[in-house]
């Protein structure tokens, strides 16, 4: 298949005031306490470094990032996920907020919360930039959400379509323009 980019779907300005938004919400959230963002690499790449800035002072931030790809070409159905590089460090007692680029299925999250939660965070929430609801198959909800989005596929923004496109600055749906 061939594709490329289509409409704006979200701009760069409305991503920028978001963000902005949902740091502030955190950080009055976990005003006082420490809080280890965990980003899911490679598509939420983008958003976290954005995120984390907005998060003021009040908050003890730290990094951590994991890697994970779902088995085979029936990912979305099957919910089988592969850490392909877990967190570095212990979340035992720990405030932890996953960091997504986008909720489709929600099957990653719920196995990635199903994960991390026998790990035993002191507590543990999601955050996501985008939400497909309508394609929801796990049930799962996510405690802070950017944008809900129809059921499109989108580019931009650390999001990727086969790894094109991550570096656009607004989010894109995409086009196919050939089968070959
Ligand atoms: P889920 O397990 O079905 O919720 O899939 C979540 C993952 O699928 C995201 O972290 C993305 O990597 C990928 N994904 C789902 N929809 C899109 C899209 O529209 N554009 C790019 N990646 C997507």
């Amino acid at each position: 298949m061939n594709y490329k980019v289509g409409d704006v779907l979200i701009s760069e300005e409305d991503i920028v005031g978001k963000v902005k938004e949902l740091g502030e919400i955190i950080s009055g959230d976990y005003a006082g306490e420490d809080l280890v963002v965990v980003g899911i690499l490679r598509g939420a790449a983008i958003f976290m470094s954005d995120l984390v800035r907005s998060i003021d002072e009040r908050v003890n931030v730290s990094m951590d990032f994991m890697s994970v790809s779902s088995y085979g070409a029936s990912t979305s159905s099957s919910g089988v996920v592969r850490i392909n590089k877990d967190l570095d460090n212990v979340i035992k007692d720990k405030h932890v907020l996953i960091v997504e680029d986008i909720v489709d299925t929600g099957l990653t999250l719920s196995y990635l919360k199903r994960v991390l939660l026998e790990r035993d965070p002191r507590s543990l929430a999601l955050c996501s930039l985008l939400d497909k609801k309508e394609r929801r198959v796990a049930d799962i909800s996510v405690d802070y959400v950017g944008f809900d989005i129809p059921d499109l596929f989108v580019v931009g923004y650390g999001l990727d379509c086969a790894e094109r496109w991550r570096n656009l600055r607004s989010i894109y749906s995409v086009e196919t323009i050939s089968q070959d």
